[in-house]
């Protein structure tokens, strides 16, 4: 899923427009009465331009999170006059984004990925309003820890799959993981069995995935037409507006991505022979909705298949990552399932409560892993005023969960994967456990908070649990016998 970004070094006529709305920008901020209420310390920006070079497009959550020691808990830059304010504890991020839902939930107006290439409708871009909350209620109510039990028998099949594909090429672990976790979530929300890396579905995903992170959000911010929506006017064949051209052809993917499943998954249902899904709870034999419920589900659908993605595959890379560094780890993790469950069969959920040592290895996996450290940015509704200090309305709000997941005084060597520091051993007060629990940031906040959580909480169990069971992970040899020393880079905007 792609963060909203701007091409600011696109060389066009966009120039211009950002030099005039920077001239009337910053005449209005030195005339607001509202504006004597200092706003949230943060670098110092440059005329014009704002905090533009202080950004980076790599692993932004490193920098911010310096910006945290040095400023606090909040902390504000803004580019080209677009306020962005980094929250940096979980603290404060549950004060504004919880507590203050009502007004931290909705999204910012995107022109280029959300009206020009069809994404509005998807949730994560979808702004707060009714239809934000239809969609969010029929997720709850397939997606909530009461039905999840309901998915297991899947979540053991694609598991299997998974370490069939993998030990067949393990050096393509990137395509078994692929391959897993979108045959996951087509069975979970579809009713869709993957049976081969061909799938029609599969492939659709695939492309559709890659356009979303790669091509909708290319570069460090967001599109010039978000920022001079007027652009959007222009004929494609004007200097600078062939951004036009491609939103069509992207459009038009997306559309196939949303269609085609669910085109696919009505007929089963007509048919009889769906397998029990989001859209079988959701729909069972009524077929004929107004078109408002039936567009509510289609995007519902396709907003958790679409979500779902990413995230799985950085957790499962980090999570391997995290026993190719740490072989002590993986070889006690291994001797508690032998001494549990012996090694004739593979972990079920009904041992999880037997395997307290793998739920350590579960939390640090969250933790250290981090799978989307800066979150995804909500928009402030109205200005709001928090310790003194003035957010201004329209700024993006970012948590930044890699800070409060990097903690020092609740995660002592925070840097480090050591699964013990979850040990029940440990005499913490059960707020002390509350804090720790990476699972009260890795999915977002408040409203917004990620409909898929306890989906991915059982299904990420099983598959760690079962990869643990099943196989030996360390560096990779060469031709000579020498260990290749893994390269790690995070160049994802969004996910780690
Ligand atoms: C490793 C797994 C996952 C992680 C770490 C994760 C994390 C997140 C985060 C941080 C957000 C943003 C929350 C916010 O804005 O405050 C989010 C949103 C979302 N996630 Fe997940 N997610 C995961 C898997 C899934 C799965 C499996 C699904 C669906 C089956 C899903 C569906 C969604 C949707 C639909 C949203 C948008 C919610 C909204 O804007 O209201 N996610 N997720």
């Amino acid at each position: 899923m792609p963060i909203p970004t701007i091409d600011f070094f696109n060389p066009s006529l966009a120039g211009y427009c950002i030099f005039i709305a920077i001239f009337f920008l910053t005449f209005y901020w030195h005339h607001c009465p509202q504006c004597m209420v200092p706003l949230p310390p943060g670098p110092r920006p440059m005329p014009f331009i704002g905090n533009l070079k202080d950004m980076t497009t790599k692993e932004l959550w490193l920098r911010a999170t310096e910006w945290a020691t040095q400023f606090g808990d909040v902390c504000y830059v803004h580019v080209f006059g677009q306020g962005i304010v980094f929250l940096n504890s979980a603290d404060v991020a549950f004060e504004l984004l919880e507590k203050r839902g009502a007004i931290y939930s909705d999204k910012p107006h995107l022109i280029m990925v959300g009206e020009l290439c069809g994404c509005k409708d998807m949730l994560p871009f979808l702004s707060y309003g009714d239809a934000f909350k239809r969609r969010r209620k029929l997720m709850q109510q397939a997606l909530g820890s009461r039905n999840i039990p309901n998915y297991y028998v899947f979540l053991e099949h694609e598991t299997r799959s998974f370490i069939k594909d993998l030990l067949d090429d393990p050096s393509n672990y990137i395509r078994s993981i692929r391959r897993y976790a979108g045959g996951l979530t087509l069975s979970v929300i579809y009713g869709h069995k993957v049976v081969s890396r061909d799938d029609e579905f599969l492939i659709l995903a695939e492309e559709s995935m890659n356009l979303l992170a790669n091509k909708l959000a290319p570069g460090p911010g967001i599109w010039p037409v978000d920022i001079f929506p007027f652009l959007r006017y222009l004929p494609s064949w004007f200097p600078g507006a062939a951004f036009k051209q491609s939103a069509r052809e992207w459009k038009m993917k997306i559309h196939e991505f949303v269609e085609k499943p669910y085109a696919h998954a009505l007929k089963r249902i007509e048919n009889g022979d769906i397998l029990p899904s989001f859209l079988s709870t959701i729909l069972g034999q009524k077929l004929d909705l107004s078109k408002e419920a039936e567009n509510d589900v289609k995007w519902a659908a396709n907003s958790m298949y679409a979500a779902s993605a990413d995230t799985t595959i950085s957790t499962v890379c980090n999570f391997f990552l995290a026993m190719i560094y740490n072989p002590d780890v993986l070889a006690k993790a291994q001797q508690e399932l032998d001494e549990v469950i012996g090694s004739e069969r593979l972990p079920m959920f009904s041992d999880r409560a037997s395997l307290p040592y793998i739920e350590c290895v579960l939390n640090e996996t969250w933790r250290w892993g981090c799978p989307v450290p800066l979150n995804l940015p909500h928009s402030l509704r109205e200005e709001d005023v928090f310790r003194g200090m003035r957010i201004p309305k329209g700024s993006l709000v970012i948590a930044n969960i890699w800070a409060m997941l990097r903690d020092e005084s609740l995660y002592p060597a925070a840097s480090e994967f050591r699964p013990e520091r979850f040990a029940k051993e440990h005499n913490y007060s059960a707020e002390t456990r509350r804090k720790m629990d990476p699972r009260n940031c890795i999915f977002g906040f408040g409203r917004r908070r990620c409909p898929g959580a306890d989906l991915v909480e059982s299904s990420i169990w099983l598959l760690i649990a079962t990869i643990i069971a099943m196989l030996d992970i360390s560096k990779a040899h060469d031709a000579d016998g020498e260990v290749i020393e893994p390269v790690v880079d995070y160049d994802n905007l969004v996910f780690r």
